[in-house]
């Protein structure tokens, strides 16, 4: 039996041909279907398996799942009907889920030159484009994390500078001698493929790619791992592209030209527009359906302009138009008759209606409701403060005259505008900190039970910062509230917020506004604190504690000899992303406009 020919190799954007069936195998409740020749992509190379349908004349199959079968791709399906070996049937590939694992592949090389470019003493070992949603490239020996901005950099440069994307077959000899890396094991004796961004070394590979590294969409750099001596680097293609149009594919023939869509169109003027105009109110009716319903001969001709070359495409479109306009006068005669004929017919008001697309709140915002609950049950009040705020209330009221050294952590974006005679310049809220000497003065007196969730901005972005991000902050003033107190309402957070596993830890840190002030910690909700790839350590770092130093209970009006306070700020996204089954370790994507990843929450 000789091999399939594999057409995808040298025409990856090829999304309907003819085979001919070799051999039909029955698996358990699947179907085996050998080709002399295919499109369809075997899994392999880190590239996802093709599926789409082949149909023959008495029967066809549903392709899921493509795979090599001593050498020869070998398509996976429920057959229904009939496939005989020796005939000829028609494939084709579900093209939306092809062109996306050609763009996820293609931007594996990119950023694979990207981190050839930028990191020195590695060697690539291997690469995953989308098979179980795994996007990353691996390499012998130690790329430094601090090196992400850089690859990221370059990758961005390769992929704006929209660059052409090649393939072509060589010898195994003129692989050797035009690569730079050649992978071990590789066949001796057939043609082997090079792909090659203009630019760079071509480098073997048999998956489908791209023709132009624009087509991959903005790529993210979003970590680097480390296992056993190797690097892990990581990389997500964040918007889906439209898939390109005619337009712009420069493979794209015409199947029609525009003198014989022309001659389409008289015909139908020719020889239905009379028969339409002396039709029966019975007659027009289907005679509507005919020419303009769904399936309709309007519609068939509306299809077949895509066929026709660019050019001739918008005449055609006018061809078209005035058809149709002809069409709907001819009927328009007894349109009131056809209407009332239509409704006594088949209009069945029982029938329930489509329901239009719905929304839902956005991760956040559904995670803002979650955490105001968890406290509302315990006694705390949700309290909202503005978002641009005086210096007063940001820093100085918490212990951070001007010009004090701690204010530097806190990444501010000034509002240009007067300063308060009193109260001082006015900032983005970098914190929620603020609601403290706010809420203090709002109720005048202990006890306080607050719980503030508002946004807060700093000039920061990366892996997990954002320029603007939410935080929530508790405060709670008594007499007698002491670090127990931290703990307990810690430790019910937790349970409620991730489950009953999860724990509270602090650790001795430093806060101008708390005094002792801790760092705050969870425990991880998958390893439960044994530690793992997500969490490393078992914990994760979520915000900061302390007891209310008694300088901004004395700001807010409350005598410290009489009353203790506690107080904690977590980030809301940073809470929010550690949830079980989340494991999101890039809070960027929260606030892309990208909404196959925000539907998915
Ligand atoms: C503070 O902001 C303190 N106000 C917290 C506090 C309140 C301490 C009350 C003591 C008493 P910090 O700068 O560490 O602390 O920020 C707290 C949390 O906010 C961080 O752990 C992180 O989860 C989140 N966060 C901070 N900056 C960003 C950012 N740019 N993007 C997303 N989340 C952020």
């Amino acid at each position: 039996m000789s091999d399939t020919k594999l057409l995808y190799l040298t025409d990856s954007y090829k999304q309907e041909a003819k085979a001919k069936v070799v051999e039909v195998k029955k698996q358990a409740n699947q179907t085996g279907v050998i080709l002399d020749q295919t499109i369809f992509y075997p899994q392999g190379g880190g590239q996802p398996s093709d599926v789409g349908s082949i149909e023959g004349k008495n029967g066809s199959i549903k392709v899921t799942q493509v795979a090599y079968n001593q050498g020869k791709p070998i398509h996976f399906g429920k057959l229904e009907g009939n496939l005989q070996k020796g005939r000829v049937v028609s494939l084709k590939l579900d093209w939306r889920r092809r062109y996306n694992n050609m763009r996820l592949h293609s931007a594996g090389h990119i950023v694979h030159e990207a981190v050839m470019k930028v990191a020195h003493g590695i060697e690539p070992i291997e690469g995953m484009h989308g098979i179980g949603g795994k996007l990353y490239l691996k390499y012998k020996g130690i790329i430094d994390r601090t090196l992400i901005p850089q690859i990221q950099e370059k990758t961005t440069e390769i992929v704006a500078s929209n660059k052409n994307i090649s393939t072509k077959l060589v010898s195994l000899k003129k692989l050797k001698k035009e690569s730079g890396w050649v992978p071990k094991n590789l066949p001796k004796n057939k043609p082997l493929r090079i792909v090659r961004i203009a630019g760079f070394a071509p480098i073997p590979d048999g998956g489908t790619q791209v023709k132009k590294t624009k087509e991959t969409g903005a790529i993210n750099i979003s970590d680097i791992d480390y296992e056993n001596g190797h690097s892990v680097v990581k990389y997500q293609v964040l918007a889906q592209p439209k898939l390109p149009s005619t337009h712009d594919d420069p493979t794209f023939k015409p199947k029609r030209t525009l003198e014989e869509f022309a001659s389409s169109i008289t015909q139908l003027e020719e020889k239905h527009l009379e028969k339409l105009s002396t039709a029966s109110v019975d007659q027009k009716e289907q005679v509507r359906i005919k020419y303009l319903g769904r399936r309709g001969v309007v519609n068939q001709l509306t299809k077949e302009i895509a066929h026709l070359p660019v050019k001739d495409r918008k005449e055609a479109g006018e061809q078209l138009n005035r058809v149709k306009l002809k069409i709907r006068q001819a009927l328009l005669g007894s349109k009131t008759k056809v209407q009332s004929q239509r409704l006594k017919s088949w209009l069945d008001v029982t029938t329930p209606g489509e329901k239009p697309p719905q929304g839902h709140l956005h991760p956040i915002t559904q995670a803002i409701e979650e955490i105001t609950r968890i406290f509302e049950n315990i006694g705390f009040t949700r309290v909202r403060f503005p978002e641009i705020d005086y210096d007063w209330y940001v820093f100085e009221s918490l212990n951070m005259p001007p010009g004090h050294p701690a204010r530097d952590e806190w990444e501010t974006f000034f509002i240009d505008a007067p300063p308060h005679k009193k109260l001082g310049e006015l900032v983005l809220t970098t914190h929620t900190s603020n609601g403290q000497v706010r809420e203090m003065e709002r109720v005048k007196k202990a006890p306080i039970r607050m719980i503030n969730i508002a946004k807060c901005y700093r000039r920061q972005h990366d892996l997990t910062h954002t320029a603007m991000f939410h935080q929530f902050e508790g405060l709670v003033i008594d007499r007698g509230i002491n670090i127990q107190h931290i703990k307990g309402t810690l430790d019910y957070f937790a349970r409620k917020f991730y489950g009953p596993t999860v724990k509270s830890r602090i650790r001795p840190s430093m806060f101008r506004f708390t005094e002792p002030s801790f760092e705050l910690d969870f425990s991880c909700v998958h390893c439960e604190g044994r530690g793992c790839r997500f969490c490393k350590s078992g914990w994760h770092e979520v915000g900061g504690t302390g007891m209310v130093h008694p300088n901004v209970l004395k700001a807010g009006g409350i005598d410290p000899e009489k009353y203790t306070g506690f107080a904690f700020g977590m980030g809301v996204e940073r809470a929010y992303t550690l949830k079980p089954g989340l494991k999101l370790d890039d809070i960027r994507p929260l606030y892309s406009t990208n909404l196959d990843f925000l539907e998915q929450f």
